[in-house]
């Protein structure tokens, strides 16, 4: 048994594996750029978060009716289940698919599905993540929100993701602002590639509560002080970091500074079909590369509880069940 966590960053479209991509475009009759599952494999070579994304939205064509998001979260809630996640906050891009011409309904009902019963079904608890496309308009954005508006029981919070330099968070002020007045609560992506400023403008301009990845704050240290001042989470993903260059390698990754500065980080998986690993990977990863002891992956356990948009009981169930495990 592994520690139990929350997965905090993790988008859907991500945990797409070549064997079900190849599967649902056969089911569907799309067409792929590759002729087998094993050079899908070979394209996962990455230059930067471009190239990737480029890839991401490509393969995204394979899902097109409301069992090929079923079986895409079902298929992720297996993992995580065998890898010790308690509760998942799944990101999903609705513009991936409904600028194909796949409806919003067709998107949230598939996946919902899956995540409806997934407690019972999986022993994970499961709340959805709606993420803006920040290299679209921000017209695009609202349009969004308002296809999401009868849906809101199953959406706890927005995100923004997608290629980042040259698109800062303040571009979507007004689209968080109705977001918030909806009721729901607010992530972003910020400071992956886009500078430490891209964190604070988040921050001051959309009201978020939680950074996604975050790692160049370090290049800012009264930015650093402040969120670990404010306790405001970062959900770092390691393996992504190294795949696209954020990083150079494993031993080079920020995440035992940043435990050791007292930020409250937290280890996440990104889009783990296409960067080597799921969660625990990750955790295996770090723990080995940085030499984390027993005690700093307690700290990242506790951490994903404390981080995650969990009412207050079953936080503190979690919470229980991190300091009781035994490594
Ligand atoms: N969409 C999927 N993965 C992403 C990432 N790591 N950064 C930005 N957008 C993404
Ligand atoms: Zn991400």
């Amino acid at each position: 048994m592994s520690v139990p966590k929350a997965e905090l960053h993790l988008h859907i479209e991500g945990t797409l594996e070549p064997e079900l991509a190849f599967a649902l475009a056969e089911r569907n009759g799309a067409e792929l750029p590759f002729a087998s599952v094993q050079e899908l494999h070979d394209a996962y070579r990455f230059e930067d978060l471009q190239s990737f994304l480029d890839l991401y939205y490509r393969l995204t064509d394979v899902l097109r009716t409301e069992r090929d998001f079923t079986e895409l979260a079902e298929a992720y809630l297996v993992r995580a289940s065998a890898a010790g996640v308690r509760h998942a906050e799944i990101f999903f891009d609705p513009q991936a698919h409904t600028s194909r011409g796949v409806p919003f309904a067709t998107v949230i009902d598939g996946l919902w599905a899956a995540l409806r019963d997934s407690e019972r079904r999986y022993g994970i608890s499961t709340k959805l993540i709606l993420c803006f496309l920040r290299d679209l308009s921000a017209e695009s954005a609202l349009e969004t929100l308002s296809a999401a508006e009868p849906y809101l029981d199953r959406i706890v919070a927005v995100g923004l993701d997608s290629a980042e330099v040259g698109h800062p968070p303040a571009k979507f002020a007004a689209v968080y602002r109705r977001a918030r007045e909806l009721g729901l609560r607010a992530v972003a992506h910020a400071g992956e590639e886009g500078p430490a400023s891209y964190v604070a403008e988040a921050l001051d301009v959309l009201g978020v509560e939680r950074i996604d990845h975050g790692i160049r704050v370090l290049e800012d240290p009264a930015l650093v002080e402040r969120l670990v001042r404010e306790r405001i989470p970062l959900t770092v993903c390691p393996f992504s970091n190294v795949r696209l260059r954020v990083i150079d390698k494993l031993t080079d990754h920020p995440l035992r500074l940043m435990l050791e500065l007292g930020l409250v980080a937290t280890v996440n998986s990104d889009d783990p079909a296409y960067f080597g690993g799921y969660v625990q990977e990750n955790l295996d990863g770090v723990r080995d590369a940085l030499g984390l002891s027993d005690e700093h992956l307690r700290t990242l356990a506790r951490n994903s509880f404390e981080a995650s948009f969990i009412d207050e009981r079953t936080r503190a169930r979690y919470l229980g069940e991190v300091e009781a495990y035994r490594f």
